[in-house]
Formats: structure tokens, sequence, C-alpha cells
């Protein structure tokens, strides 16, 4: 190996994590802030959330701060939503994976259940929870 492909090596694995991989926040949609703290994200305009097993990732701009949030509608009734941020050191989760129904994390390779329980590690604890509730017409997310 070259020393010019070490150094590139070496330099990709000082990269704080959050910069080195994942998709960007910055791409996800953004739900503008609520004083309310409540975000519906509605159906028309998150289709994959009419169904079930149908997920989003969005942006929510909350009074706390921007955080990205997981949606996924687990059932006829219920949903879970989730914050999309690696409990190991901060990278933004991989959206939803319907197949294995769980949620991948790009920088070690975490992985957590839909509801957020680690399912493999390094990550040690699970993404945190909002309170999320399927409605006629969207689900509300409440993120204060
Ligand atoms: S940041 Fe290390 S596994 Fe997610």
């Amino acid at each position: 190996m070259s020393s010019r492909l070490a150094l590139g090596g070496a330099v990709a694995t000082l990269l704080p994590p959050s910069l080195g991989c994942g998709p960007m926040s910055g791409a996800l949609p953004v739900i503008p802030n609520s004083p309310s703290n409540s975000y519906d994200l509605t159906f028309a305009s998150f289709p994959a959330l009419q169904t079930t097993g149908g997920a989003t990732l969005v942006q929510i701009d909350a009074t706390s701060g921007s955080v990205p949030v997981a949606i996924v509608r687990t059932g006829a009734t219920t949903a879970v939503a989730l914050q999309a941020i690696c409990t190991h050191a901060g990278c933004l989760v991989n959206p939803f994976d319907g197949g294995s129904r769980t949620f991948s994390c790009p920088c070690h390779g975490s992985v957590f259940a839909e509801d957020g329980t680690v399912v493999r590690g390094p990550a040690q604890f699970p993404l945190s929870p909002y309170p999320a509730a399927v409605g006629a017409d969207a689900i509300t997310v409440s993120v204060s």
C-alpha cells in the first residue's frame, strides 16, 4: 500500500462520525416549528405513512432545537417516532429498512429495532422516542 493511501485512510478515521457518513440531515424534509410542539405529518405530504410498514425521515424544527425524527407506521392505529441520532456517537441513522424492520447506523454498524431498541451495538442505548398518534389524515408527533 502506498503512503498516500495509508494517509488517506488515517484522515478518514479522524473525521467526526457525523461528517464522514450517513444521509445529511440538510437533505431531509423540514417540518417548521410549531408553538404547540405538535407536528402533523399529513398523509398527503408523506403518503408512505398511510400504510403499515411505511416510514419517513424528517427534520423537525422543534422549540428545543432542530432534530431529525424517524416515523414508522407500525399498525392501523399505531406509529412510532424516534430521534434519528445514533446513541453511539451521534450519526444520523439510515432510513428505516422495511425488510428487516430496523434502522442501521452507517458509522459503526449499530442496528435498532423499529421501536428504537438496540439490536446490535456498539450503541448501548435505544433511540429516543417521541409521542406519536395516528389520526384520520396525519400522524401527529410531539417534540418539545
Ligand atoms: S455512531 Fe457509531 S454506530 Fe452509530
